[in-house]
């Protein structure tokens, strides 16, 4: 069982409620989102509901705690697993290349779990609130309690780092030998567009990639000797973690390449359409307040509300089109099932294709559009940010839109996801039918 170590210390806690007053003029916290007050809806409320009306029990495992039965009740599968060794968030003591952080996640959902930690680390993905942080203590009780977190989390969780929005961070950074970053070598935040040889500094990274080069499974024994850290020969094609520590004492041994790439891309599409909704919301705020100084009708259109929303609906169209995506020269492949699993469920369009395909050559997925369109948390957006997104992305697709960014996708490619849309999106404009 973990030892009991008290995870906010006193010191700690100073420390960040000092921070977080510092920034206490968040956007989010104003009307109408209030994100510290608001009830949260996400899987995880809907959980913790099931497990206080006695519809489900969570077993305790020896080993990892609660861990297992939670992948389980949320649906998150095991094959996600990946492993980050750089003490660059929470629990940082308990991390170190000897004893990785697993994090594993689902279209909705993200976990961390450090051995021997006092809990697990979670945030839900919520359709109206970005996302929410919640964490589950790794002590046995009779009554598991996921215990929502704020500023605890939002101190490095709504920062610029997530788009000044409750988001969701991922690095790149030359730890040492004890998982420390050594900032002076840089460090980089990751999504799809991050180039392959700046990602996964700080992370194990299992599978094959050809010559293409990484700065995963590297620590930094000379911060010197920049020869060795570029080459990072070690680093490459590793397909077993055991020289590095003991994988034993995980769920799986893999921190998949795949997996990796997957949640690069879902991290930041899930921040940027929570920082568009969110940002959409104050915007129809802000124009019904001066609607009503002005005597006009509640929903009278304004310029600025427009300009607003433009400005937060273009990157995130942008981004879900894969737009800048950064290329692949070379095939890639990781260790688990993880791909093959992923791809699995569709929907499928009457020709079979799906946006969950993966294509792994030259790019991540197949079809450049990101399955995260059929999620809760896009077709929660508010009307006025999901029509211009719609008519954005249609424009795009029918060749319609000129503001550049958008050439990698063929007019076969094109004319692909058009119609997977078509046949597997339900709430398309009439428009999109013709
Ligand atoms: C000191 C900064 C910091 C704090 C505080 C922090 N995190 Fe993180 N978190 C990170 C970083 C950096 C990553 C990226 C992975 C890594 O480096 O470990 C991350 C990644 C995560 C992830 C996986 C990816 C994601 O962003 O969704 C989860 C889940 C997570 N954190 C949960 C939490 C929760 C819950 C809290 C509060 C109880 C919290 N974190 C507090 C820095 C922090």
């Amino acid at each position: 069982m973990p030892m009991k170590n008290r995870l906010f210390t006193l010191s700690t806690l100073v420390l960040l409620a000092v921070a977080r007053f510092a920034q206490a003029d968040d956007d989010f916290e104003r009307a109408p989102i209030h994100y510290s007050k608001a009830k949260p809806d996400n899987a995880i409320a809907r959980l913790q509901a099931r497990l206080d009306a006695g519809k489900l029990q969570l077993s305790y495992d020896d080993r990892h705690g609660y861990l297992p039965a939670v992948l389980k009740a949320l649906q998150v599968p095991e094959a996600s697993q990946v492993l980050v060794f750089s003490k660059t968030s929470l629990q940082r003591t308990r991390i170190s290349p000897k004893s990785p952080r697993a994090l594993y996640f689902s279209d909705d959902m993200y976990i961390g779990y450090c051995q021997g930690g006092q809990v697990l680390e979670i945030n839900a993905v919520d359709a109206k609130l970005g996302a929410v942080f919640y964490t589950l203590d790794q002590e046995m009780t009779d009554r598991p309690k996921f215990a929502r977190q704020t500023d605890a989390c939002l101190l490095c969780h709504g920062s610029s780092q997530t788009r000044n929005v409750p988001g969701h961070v991922l690095r790149s950074v030359y730890p040492d030998r004890s998982g420390e970053p050594i900032f002076a070598l840089g460090t980089a935040r990751v999504d799809q567009t991050t180039a392959f040889d700046r990602r996964w500094g700080g992370w194990y990274v299992t599978g094959t990639h050809g010559k293409q080069r990484h700065l995963g499974n590297l620590i930094v024994q000379n911060r010197n000797d920049r020869e060795a850290i570029a080459s990072n020969a070690e680093g490459q094609n590793v397909k077993d973690l055991k020289g590095f520590f003991d994988p034993g004492a995980y769920l799986t041994p893999h921190s998949d390449l795949v997996a990796l790439m997957v949640l690069e891309h879902q991290a930041e599409a899930h921040n940027l359409i929570a920082r568009a909704s969110i940002q959409t919301r104050l915007a129809l705020h802000d124009q019904a307040t001066l609607n009503k100084e002005l005597g006009r009708e509640p929903d009278y259109p304004s310029e600025t509300a427009r300009r607003r929303i433009i400005s937060v609906a273009e990157p995130l169209v942008r981004y879900l089109l894969f737009s800048q995506e950064a290329k692949l020269t070379e095939k890639v492949a990781g260790t688990s099932t993880f791909a093959a699993d992923f791809a699995k469920p569709g929907p499928r369009d009457k020709k079979g294709r799906s946006l969950r395909e993966f294509d792994l050559e030259r790019r991540l997925f197949k079809y450049p559009c990101s399955y995260l369109i059929y999620s809760e948390a896009f077709d929660q957006m508010p009307t006025a940010l999901k029509d211009y997104v719609y008519q954005v992305v249609h424009d795009v697709l029918t060749d319609r839109h000129y503001g550049g960014g958008f050439g990698h996708l063929s007019a076969g490619y094109r004319q692909a996801i058009l119609e997977i849309l078509r046949d597997t999106k339900k709430d398309l404009p009439d428009y999109w039918r013709k």
